[in-house]
């Protein structure tokens, strides 16, 4: 069994997702295997195979690059759901997974970082439509908007851990505020307007 992902439950009820690193991003064929695969390895819905390379390339030529087609597979599109349906997959895991899906070798090195992390809306458009929904009033003890007091003690455990758990979600923090279709940047532009609105 993976001791991380037994341990992490348990480490929901203590809050020591700093310590247990929800956010070591897992490879292309760990999140095919558990995500992507329920569609992409039968084909459900007119979903490229995995490994067939001739659909992919045509994709790939049809939306002119694999960063565009990373990035339809962020946002969702047609049948494809937003981040798999899985809000909490990140941009990386997500560029891993397509890489995996192409070529389907586990030798082809995992890529360090996101190819395409679109930026569709500001921070302040996506506080405003969504996130004050709870941060406005401290909902579920949502730490409030612009209230600085309240984010420094979390942003001690570092920026990057602090928005890793917004994408992923976090106690009664839903993965991305519930909405899958948006991407790590537009996810850490909003914390950094829910953080401080003065600056942004
Ligand atoms: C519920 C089913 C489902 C799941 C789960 C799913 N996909 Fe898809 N995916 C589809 C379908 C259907 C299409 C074809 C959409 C179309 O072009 O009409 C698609 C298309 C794509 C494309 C091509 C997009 C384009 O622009 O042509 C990529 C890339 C992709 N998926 C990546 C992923 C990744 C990565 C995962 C896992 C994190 C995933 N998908 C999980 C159903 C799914
Ligand atoms: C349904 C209510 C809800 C929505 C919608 C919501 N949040 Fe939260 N958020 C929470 C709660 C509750 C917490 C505190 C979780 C905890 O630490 O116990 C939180 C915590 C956070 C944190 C701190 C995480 C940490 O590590 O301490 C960030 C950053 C964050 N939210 C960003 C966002 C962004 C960005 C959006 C909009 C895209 C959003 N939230 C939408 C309820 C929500």
């Amino acid at each position: 069994m993976n001791p991380v992902k037994h341990l992490f439950p348990a480490c929901l009820f203590i809050a020591c997702s700093g310590l247990v690193h929800a956010d070591v991003p897992r490879t292309g064929k760990e999140v095919v295997n558990s995500v992507c695969g329920e569609c992409h390895v039968s084909g459900k819905m007119g979903a490229p195979k995995v490994g067939d390379q001739a659909a992919w390339l045509k994709r790939i030529a049809d939306q002119k690059g694999l960063e565009n087609l990373t990035s339809n597979a962020i946002r969702g599109i047609r049948n494809m759901p937003a981040h798999g349906g899985k809000g909490e997959v990140t941009d990386l895991e997500m560029t891993r997974a397509i890489t995996y899906m192409v070529t389907l070798s586990s030798n082809t090195p995992e890529v360090a970082k996101p190819y395409s992390s679109p930026v569709a809306m500001s921070g302040k458009t996506i506080v405003e439509s969504r996130c004050a929904q709870c941060h406005g009033e401290g909902k579920h003890g949502a730490p409030r908007k612009g209230e600085l007091a309240e984010w420094t003690p979390r942003m001690a455990k570092g920026l990057d851990v602090m928005v890793g758990n917004a994408i992923r979600g976090h106690n009664n923090m839903p993965a991305r505020g519930g909405l899958a279709s948006l991407s790590d940047a537009e996810m850490r532009s909003a914390a950094m307007y829910l953080v401080n609105t003065q600056t942004f």
